[in-house]
C-alpha cells in the first residue's frame, strides 16, 4: 500500500512539474513577473545592457509595487488605455510601433514632427513609456545605466 501512495505522490509531482514547467512559456496566458527586455526583432544585435523589467513592480499595489495600471502602458489602436486584468492578453509595442533599430533624426527636422517620428520606432515607444513616466512622475530611474546594466567584460 504503502508503495503504491509514494508511486502516486510521484506521478502527480511530476506532472505538475510539466503543468507549470509548459506555463512558464505561454506568454499568451500569463503575465510575467519580470521581463527580459531582448526584443531581437526590433534590434539585431543589443549593444546595451538587457533592461530586466521588474512588471509586476509596477502594477502591483502601493507600498510595495508602484501601483500602475496596466492601461498606463497597455493602449488600442487609437492610444485609448486597455482595461486588463492578469492573464489578458497584450499585444507588443513593436506590432504598432513597427520601426526596428534606433531612429536617426533626418537634418532640419522640427521637434515636433521628430517626436512624431520616433514613436512609429520601437525603440522611441518603449524610451518614451519608461523614461517619460519616470521624469514626469519625478520618479524612477532616467540614466542608461540605471536600466541598461553595464555589459559583463
Ligand atoms: C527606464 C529604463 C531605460 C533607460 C533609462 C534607458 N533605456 Fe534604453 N532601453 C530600455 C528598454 C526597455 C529597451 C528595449 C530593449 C528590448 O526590448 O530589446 C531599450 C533599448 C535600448 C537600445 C536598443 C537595444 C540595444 O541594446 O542596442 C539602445 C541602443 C538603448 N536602449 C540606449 C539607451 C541609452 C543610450 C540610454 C540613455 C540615454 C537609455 N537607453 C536609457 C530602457 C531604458
Ligand atoms: C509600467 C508599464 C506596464 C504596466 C503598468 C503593465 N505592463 Fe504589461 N508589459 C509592459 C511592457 C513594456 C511589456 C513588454 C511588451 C513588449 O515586449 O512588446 C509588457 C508585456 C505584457 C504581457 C506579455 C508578455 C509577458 O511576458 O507577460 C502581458 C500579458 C502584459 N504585459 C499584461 C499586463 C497586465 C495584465 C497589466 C496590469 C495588471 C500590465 N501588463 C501592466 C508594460 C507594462
Ligand atoms: C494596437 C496598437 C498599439 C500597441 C500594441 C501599442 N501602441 Fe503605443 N501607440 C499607438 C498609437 C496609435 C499611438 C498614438 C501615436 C501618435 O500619436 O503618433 C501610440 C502612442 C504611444 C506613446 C505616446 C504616448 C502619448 O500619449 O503621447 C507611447 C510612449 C507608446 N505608444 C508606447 C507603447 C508601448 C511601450 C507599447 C507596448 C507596451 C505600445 N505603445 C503598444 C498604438 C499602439
Ligand atoms: C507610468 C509610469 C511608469 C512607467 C511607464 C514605467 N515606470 Fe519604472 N517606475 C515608475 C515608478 C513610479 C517607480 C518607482 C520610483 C521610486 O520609488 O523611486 C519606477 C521604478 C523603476 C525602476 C527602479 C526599480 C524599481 O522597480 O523600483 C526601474 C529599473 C524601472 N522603473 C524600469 C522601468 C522600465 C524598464 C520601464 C519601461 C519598460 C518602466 N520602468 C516604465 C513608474 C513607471
Amino acid at each position: 500500500m504503502k508503495g503504491k501512495h509514494l508511486i502516486l505522490v510521484l506521478a502527480i509531482a511530476a506532472l505538475a512539474m510539466l503543468f507549470f514547467g509548459a506555463s512558464i512559456n505561454a506568454e499568451e496566458t500569463a503575465t510575467s513577473d519580470v521581463i527580459k527586455m531582448e526584443n531581437t526583432k526590433a534590434f539585431a544585435t543589443h549593444k546595451q545592457g538587457i533592461v530586466m523589467f521588474d512588471h509586476k513592480k509596477h502594477f502591483a499595489a502601493k507600498p510595495d509595487g508602484h501601483g500602475l495600471a496596466c492601461g498606463d502602458c497597455h493602449h488600442d489602436k487609437d492610444n485609448k488605455p486597455l482595461a486588463l486584468k492578469e492573464g489578458d492578453k497584450v499585444q507588443g509595442c513593436l506590432e504598432c510601433h513597427t520601426k526596428t533599430e534606433k531612429p536617426k533624426k533626418p537634418q532640419g527636422m522640427s521637434k515636433p514632427d521628430w517626436d512624431k517620428m520616433q514613436l512609429e520606432y520601437y525603440y522611441g515607444a518603449i524610451h518614451e513609456n519608461c523614461v517619460g513616466c519616470h521624469k514626469k512622475g519625478n520618479a524612477g530611474p532616467v540614466k542608461c545605466a540605471e536600466c541598461h546594466p553595464k555589459p559583463e567584460k
